[in-house]
This record gives C-alpha cells, sequence and structure tokens, in this order.
C-alpha cells in the first residue's frame, strides 16, 4: 500500500479514538463535548525558543479553535516576541503580557495553558495551573525529577482537565505507521532497539549569531538582570543562592539545576517512542556512561552535564534498548531502529521510514524475502518539522472533547523515568534499578 500522508492523518485519528494506546498511557479525562465555534482562550508562560515555534505550529493547524488572550515571559525580548506572534496570527487584539506567571494563571480569560519553560520550572508551574483549573500543553520532560513527575501525574489525573506533555513523535505519521507494522507482525518479535542523536558544531562560529558548541545557544546581545528576572528564573532550582548569569539563564540545559542534560533533553523523546512502537513502558535496569569529551576545558566551558553519553535499558519480557549520543560528530544523525527477527523498521531524523525484510536462506536457493523493501522519504504534513502542530491539535481537540490526547502526564512521566534512571546511573557510576512496584529507583 504507498503512504499517503493525508491517509495516514486520518488513521491516526481513528486510531487514537480505537483504543489501542490503552496500554501505554492512562485514559484522558474527555471535557465536555463543545459547540462547533467554540475558541479556546490560551495563556502562554515562556516564548523562548521552543515557546514560540510551538505557538507558530498551532497556528499553522489549530488557528480556528484559539485565541491567545495572554503571554508570559521573565525576558522582555522574547515576551515581545511571542506578543508578536500573537499579533502576526491574530491581528485584531493584542494579549495581556506578564512576567509573574502567578498572574497569568489567575486571569479569568484563560482556560488553556502552554508551559515552554526551561526543565526545572515545569513542576511549580505545572502543580500551580493544576490548582488554577486550566488544561496544560507542558513540554518534555515532564520535569526535572522522578518525584515531582510523579506528583504531577496525580494532580493531573484527579484534576479532570486535559494534559498533553510536548512529545510530540506519538503525533508523527511515521512512528504512527511503524507502530501499525510491528502490530500487524511485519517484523516479527522485537528484542532490540537501537537509538541515537548525534550533532556537531563549529567552534569557529560567532557567537553572537550562531551556537559554536553544544547548546550553548546565541544570548541576547541586550540581556541583562534589568530586562530578565533572574530570581523567578530561579524558582524550583536546587541553588537559590546564584549571581545572575547570561550564560545560566539562556544556556540552562548545560547545568545540572536546571536540565538533565541528554538524558532528559533529548533521549527522553526516544524512550517515549520506543515504548509507543514496540508497546512497551518502564525498563526494569539502566546502565549509563559518558562524559565531557568535547566541549570541557579545552573550550573555556564549565558546562556539568556529558556531551558523550550511552544508556542500556533492560526491560521486562526480553526487551533491550541500546542509547547513545555524541555532541562532536553527525555523520549518523537522528533516528531508531527497531530489530525484529524478520524485517527491521528504521525511523531517520524524524522523516523518513526505512523497511527491510531480513532474508531467509533455504539450502540449495538463493537468499529470499517475502516482503518488498519499504522507503517513506521526506514525510512532512502542514510544513511542520516535528509533529508539533498535529501534537497541539491533538491537544486542543482532546479539550474540546473531540479526541482523546495522545501523551497524558503518565505517558510523560513513562517517557522521563529512563531518562532520570541515565542521569542517576551516570552520576553515581553504576546500574541503577527501577522497582515498579514501589514506583521508586534503587541501587542494588
Ligand atoms: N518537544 C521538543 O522537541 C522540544 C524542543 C526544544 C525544547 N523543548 C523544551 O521546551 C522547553 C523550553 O526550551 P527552550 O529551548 O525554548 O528554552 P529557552 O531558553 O529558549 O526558552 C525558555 C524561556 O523561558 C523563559 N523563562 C525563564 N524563566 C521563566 C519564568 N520563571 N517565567 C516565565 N518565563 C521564564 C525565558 O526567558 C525564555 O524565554 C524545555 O522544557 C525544553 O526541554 C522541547
Amino acid at each position: 500500500m504507498p503512504f499517503e500522508p493525508r491517509e495516514t492523518d486520518v488513521a491516526r485519528r481513528t486510531f487514537l479514538k480505537s483504543g489501542a494506546l490503552a496500554a501505554l498511557a492512562a485514559p484522558a479525562v474527555l471535557s465536555a463535548q463543545s459547540s462547533p465555534n467554540e475558541r479556546l482562550r490560551v495563556g502562554w508562560i515562556a516564548t523562548g525558543s521552543r515557546g514560540q515555534h510551538v505557538m507558530k505550529q498551532m497556528y499553522l493547524e489549530s488557528k480556528d479553535v484559539v485565541t491567545v488572550t495572554a503571554v508570559c515571559d521573565t525576558y522582555q525580548g522574547n515576551l515581545n516576541l511571542g506578543k508578536d506572534i500573537v499579533q502576526t496570527n491574530e491581528p485584531s487584539h493584542a494579549p495581556k503580557t506578564y512576567v509573574a506567571y502567578r498572574d497569568l494563571l489567575a486571569d479569568p480569560n484563560v482556560d488553556v495553558v502552554f508551559i515552554c519553560s526551561p526543565e526545572h520550572l515545569h513542576f511549580p508551574m505545572a502543580m500551580e495551573a493544576i490548582k488554577a483549573g486550566k488544561h496544560i500543553y507542558l513540554e518534555k520532560p515532564i520535569a526535572h525529577t522522578i518525584e515531582e513527575g510523579q506528583q504531577i501525574v496525580d494532580a493531573s489525573e484527579k484534576s479532570g482537565k486535559v494534559l498533553q506533555v510536548g512529545t510530540q513523535n506519538r503525533s508523527n505519521k511515521l512512528y504512527i505507521r511503524a507502530k501499525q507494522m510491528v502490530e500487524n507482525n511485519d517484523i516479527g518479535e522485537v528484542h532490540y532497539v537501537r537509538a541515537f542523536w548525534y550533532r556537531n558544531f563549529d567552534p569557529k562560529a560567532d557567537p553572537a549569531k550562531t551556537t559554536p558548541a553544544a547548546w550553548r545557544y546565541v544570548i541576547p546581545p541586550d540581556a541583562n538582570p534589568e530586562n530578565t528576572d533572574w530570581l523567578r528564573f530561579l524558582e524550583g532550582a536546587d541553588h537559590k543562592n546564584v549571581a545572575f548569569s547570561k550564560e545560566r539563564y539562556f544556556q540552562w540545559r548545560n547545568y545540572w539545576d536546571y536540565s538533565g542534560g541528554i538524558s532528559t533533553d533529548l533521549l527522553v523523546h526516544q524512550t517515549d517512542i520506543s515504548n509507543f512502537v514496540c508497546n512497551r513502558t518502564l525498563p526494569f535496569s539502566c546502565m549509563a556512561s559518558g562524559g565531557i569529551y568535547q566541549w570541557g576545558p579545552a573550550f573555556d566551558d564549565d558546562r556539568d552535564v556529558p556531551d558523550t553519553f550511552s544508556a542500556i535499558y533492560e526491560y521486562p519480557n526480553r526487551f533491550h534498548l541500546n542509547y547513545s549520543c555524541y555532541f562532536a560528530n553527525d555523520q549518523y544523525g537522528y533516528g531508531e531502529q527497531f530489530l525484529g527477527h524478520d524485517g527491521t523498521i528504521e525511523v531517520m531524523d524524524r522523516q523518513n521510514l526505512h523497511f527491510y525484510p531480513q532474508p531467509r536462506f533455504i539450502k540449495g536457493h538463493a537468499p529470499f524475502s517475502s516482503k518488498p523493501e519499504l522507503h517513506l522519504n521526506n514525510i512532512k504534513d502542514f510544513q511542520q518539522e516535528d509533529a508539533t502542530a498535529d501534537h497541539v491539535h491533538n491537544f486542543l481537540m482532546a479539550v474540546l472533547g473531540r479526541e482523546k490526547n495522545i501523551a497524558p502526564a503518565r505517558a510523560g512521566q513513562i517517557a522521563a523515568i529512563p531518562g532520570h534512571l541515565a542521569t542517576l546511573s551516570y552520576k553515581n557510576g553504576h546500574k541503577v534499578y527501577w522497582d515498579d512496584k514501589m514506583n521508586k529507583v534503587h541501587y542494588s
């Protein structure tokens, strides 16, 4: 059957409604059915790089069901950029602007909030938003620690509101196709997944224009303590007594206080999609290893988090995930390879899917295979870079009671736990175990 994106889009929605996700995630609570003309009033918390991207993607596919009434950011430059995106897409009104997210949450004209803040702020912001009775789109990882994530899951499931975690690969047509192929038994039993994310950077690049080293994003030249609220940034951070630092504020991924590094920034996407495609949940052990091999002192770089990282997971019922990430060579890009006894499905760069059958050997015959190879290349819909427009649309449709959301809090927590396990294993220098019954980590 030829691959046809629009048909698959329909298939996705049918698939969501079919209840096929039941094993992966707790059911979302659907709102009452809405009228077709209803517009959701959206408040936006954090309009940095991801916040701006998600907002544009929301307008791409869901313009007719939203109006952004409020925007909040602690850096004036990004607050202005967020407001500009709203006014470009909704010229008839200006959103209210806030520096304190609690003030936005108290705004009676906000039904739904998007939280696109740095990782350490997800917990206080999500908990306050649940308390305020909002539906929430929460960027991944769900939280900075396992315990915080669990509290968000508990509060969200009691709230009766929709919470969607920003693990948008679940809304990517190629992963949905891969999942269907695994369910169809196209590659036979799958016991092994290889996932990787490789990047590289040019240290001679001008840091005012581009990124010269992993996660050393451009710092806006005008940023200063007056237009950047450092104390509000530090809410939720392990250490509060830290002097204002532009690097920490704008390049927070490099520091343990605000980020789990590769484990929670990148790996969670890939453990999540491996679960999704192979119908798995949590591993029972993780062993991780790596270091700062490229972007450390030689570049006068004070990062805490590794730039070279591998993690090996064992799951119940004979399943193994082999993960690697390296920030000094991007030859092999980004991908997941699902290795079954009868074939391989590989999704590369989130836009190419390849299926290779395993040849069968019978004595006296040339190797043969019963299934043809399949290659689906450059599959993008709505000019999306990464399926975010579909993921946001699914969230909004769930709030309106028309769909079931594909990445509820519990699925976000199941995606994040392996990331946290990898950080704990790396920091402790040995294997860690997940006790699913007790819902906690142990070290032997
Ligand atoms: N799903 C994905 O593929 C994906 C991709 C990139 C980033 N993300 C996630 O998005 C989130 C944001 O990442 P980013 O790259 O946009 O970071 P960023 O640094 O570019 O933006 C963060 C924004 O938060 C603002 N901020 C900081 N403290 C705040 C506070 N107390 N109140 C309000 N605003 C505050 C900053 O001023 C900044 O504008 C992270 O959780 C990240 O993991 C997800």
